[in-house]
């Protein structure tokens, strides 16, 4: 599908690597909403960007917000055909701490925005797209992207709820595209693996050096913009579904 002239959602899209995204896929001339919790960041990318952006205001775990977020967008710019769900977190949990089990309310925290979250936005921009005419000759009619990470195959020690939430999109990506085949839909997830965006700029220098050697090769973390464009090949590449691409330059997680 070719991205010039699509509307695209995308959530997080005020920071890291949804913002990057929202970047690149603009410069290539699509229209692009974003949907994130933060109005000071998305406000200003929408002051730098210009025209054919917008920033809603939108918490993807309140399905009548996304509902609503989905209805102005359509109302503004008619159609949506690509929606990629960036917003997530990622606080540790353990299954035990010193005092007693681990955070069942952060665990549910966790799992109702990275995983739930994702399924609200998806499912109601897919219902959206699924009205569209067909865009090109095999009948697309739009493109989902799910945000999973390495840590959904390879949690690390604190990682409980946020390995589960991810597992979660995993395992829903190839489900949600057999859903929306008949609607000419794509459904595919991108796995990260450690990506330089704001979240490290807090790490202690010390934990920042260590993340970095830990890469395959190249030995480096990862750029947003390589994440962005690998949804920019999502979108672009039709027989591309189903599908969760790790992109991780072959790291392996250990335990800590
Ligand atoms: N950076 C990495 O190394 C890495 C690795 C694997 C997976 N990921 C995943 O990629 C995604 C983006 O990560 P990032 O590093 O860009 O993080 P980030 O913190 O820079 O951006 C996340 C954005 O999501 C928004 N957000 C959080 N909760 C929200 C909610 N309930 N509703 C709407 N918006 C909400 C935040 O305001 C923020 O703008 C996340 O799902 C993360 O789990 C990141």
């Amino acid at each position: 599908m070719n991205i010039e002239n699509c509307t695209a959602i995308i959530t997080g899209g005020a920071s890291g690597l949804g913002e990057a995204t929202a970047r690149l896929f603009h410069q290539l001339g699509a229209r692009v909403a974003i949907f994130d919790r933060d109005r000071q960041r998305g406000e200003a990318i929408v002051a730098e960007l210009g025209t054919n952006v917008r920033y809603q205001e939108v918490d993807v775990t309140d399905h009548a917000a996304v509902q609503a977020g989905v209805d102005e967008v359509l109302a503004a710019w008619s159609h949506i055909h690509i929606c990629c769900n960036y917003a997530g977190i990622a606080p540790a949990v353990k299954t035990i701490g010193r005092e007693g089990p681990g955070d069942a309310a952060l665990f549910a925290k966790v799992i109702n925005i990275n995983l739930i979250g994702t399924f609200n936005v998806s499912s109601i921009v897919a219902y959206a797209m699924s009205r569209n005419e067909p865009l090109d000759e095999d009948g697309s009619r739009g493109v989902i992207i799910q945000t999973a990470s390495v840590a959904a195959y390879e949690g690390q020690i604190g990682q409980a709820a946020y390995s589960a939430s991810k597992g979660g999109v995993v395992s829903m990506t190839l489900t949600m595209a057999r859903d929306l085949a008949r609607n000419g839909i794509r459904v595919n997830a991108i796995a990260p693996g450690l990506i330089h965006t704001p979240m490290f700029d807090a790490f202690p220098q010390e934990v920042y050096d260590s993340l970095s050697k830990q890469p395959l090769f190249p030995v480096r973390l990862g750029r947003a913009e390589e994440v962005a464009g690998l949804a920019r090949h999502l979108v672009e590449n039709n027989y591309i579904n189903g599908a969760v691409l790790r992109m991780d330059a072959g790291i392996r997680m250990q335990p800590r």
